[in-house]
């Protein structure tokens, strides 16, 4: 006789949206504010580093100055590729790979390499955490390299991270303005609360998994279009789209085919995200400044559609795609810069999640069949 079962009738919230999963002191939305360890984004972005900003994020206070240099010394040390590392990297087909998959591929293989790959005691994993944060812009710029047919630039160890992507991806030096306006860039991304990579990362980290298992874990969520993707999208979108003219007529189909408009929309911020806020101002100044008007009135313009007609705003993909373009950033390098940001948020996650470490292990509603029988 087949065996009746009872069926577990727990709530299921749908993608977790009323879920609390955990506790955290990293960062925090209010409404329509980001506070990364109680800073908000807009005091954090106007006054800060990138540099200030990991340490904050991994000690949950601001650095004085000697450790601010130290973190950043640490950081540019770690910025230069072992020679394992390149050679794998020139070993992937890296001129057709899809360059999340490659920062995916190579993020992971560094645990192979790592000293204390073994260990998840806090001292290993605060050794990690500067490895994984320092080399991540290198692997990435070392893609646009690589794929180029182009040597691998070194980075300079008295500048930023911000800095030395731009020198190390183009091999020339940045201008002040762009290596800041990066730099604030870096900041926007760095974390935002339980978002999916970060998410992933805890999740992974609370098997007791070492940090770069949860480092690429959280590459691999950031790589969809719900995510982390939707940067690139949002730059192809506006190319399709090309003039302001034929803006309109492409959002209105949009909606009336009820397509997602990438880089609009957020699940938790119903009243405008305040890091795109920021990165509007950004890129119109950008697209003035490189004589690429239309791509901003574009972008405004749709950002203008969508909340008439939807009631949604932007999010910090939208107006990002524009000023890496303006950049000169190749456009599927978008996903993975983001990466280089947030790496620093997934950390500071993965530390917080072994402070206080209970394995997820939520539960699924079967819906499928039973009582089938092999009948022998
Ligand atoms: N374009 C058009 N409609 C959108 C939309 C978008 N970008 N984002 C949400 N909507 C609509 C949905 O169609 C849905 O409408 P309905 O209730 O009539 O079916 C409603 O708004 C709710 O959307 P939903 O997808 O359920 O929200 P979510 O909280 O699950 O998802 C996002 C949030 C961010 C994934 C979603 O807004 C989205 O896909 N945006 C585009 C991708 C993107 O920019 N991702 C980066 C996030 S930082």
């Amino acid at each position: 006789m087949a065996t009746e079962i009872k069926e577990f009738d727990g709530a299921i919230d749908k993608g977790l949206e009323g879920i609390v999963a955990c506790t955290t002191k990293i960062s925090s939305i209010h409404d329509s504010t980001l506070l990364y360890r109680g800073y908000t984004i807009e005091d954090l972005a106007a006054n800060s580093t990138f540099e200030e900003v990991v340490f904050l994020l991994w000690n949950d206070r601001l650095p004085n100055k000697n450790e601010l240099e130290q973190l950043r010394s640490d950081l540019v040390k770690n910025m230069t590729l072992s020679n394992e590392t390149v050679a794998l990297m020139k070993a992937l087909p890296a001129k057709n790979a899809v360059p999340m998959d490659y920062l995916r591929t190579v993020t992971s293989s560094l645990a192979l390499q790592d000293p204390d790959t073994r260990s998840i005691e806090f001292e290993a994993n605060m050794r990690k955490a500067l490895r994984l944060t320092g080399v991540m812009g290198s692997i990435v710029a070392g893609l646009g390299r690589i794929r180029e047919g182009k040597d691998i630039v070194k980075p300079d160890p008295s500048k930023s991270i911000a800095w030395n992507f731009m020198y190390m991806l183009k091999g020339e030096e940045p201008s002040a303005k762009t290596a800041k306006m990066f730099d604030t860039c870096l900041i926007l991304h760095a974390d935002h609360e339980l978002n999916c990579s970060a998410f992933a990362a805890r999740v992974t980290t609370s098997s007791l998994a070492d940090m770069h298992a949860a480092v690429t874990s959280a590459i691999a969520a950031l790589k969809g279009p719900l995510h982390g993707g939707a940067n690139e999208q949002v730059m192809k979108m506006l190319l399709q789209i090309g003039t302001l003219e034929k803006a309109e007529t492409f959002i209105a189909d949009a909606i009336k085919d009820k397509a997602k408009v990438m880089g609009i929309g957020h699940r938790v911020y119903k009243n405008g995200d305040p890091r795109a806020k920021i990165l509007r101002k950004m890129s119109e100044e950008l697209c003035a400044m490189t004589n690429q008007k239309h791509f901003y009135e574009m972008s405004a313009r749709i950002d203008d559609m969508m909340f008439e007609k939807k009631g949604l705003m932007p999010n910090v993909d939208f107006y990002s795609a524009t000023v890496y373009y303006c950049m000169g950033i190749p456009i599927d390098l978008y996903t993975p810069i983001f990466a280089v940001s947030r790496v620093s948020g997934w950390i500071a996650h993965i530390l917080e999640q072994y402070s206080q470490n209970r394995i997820y292990r939520p539960r699924g509603r079967y819906l499928g069949k039973t009582g089938l029988t092999l009948g022998r």
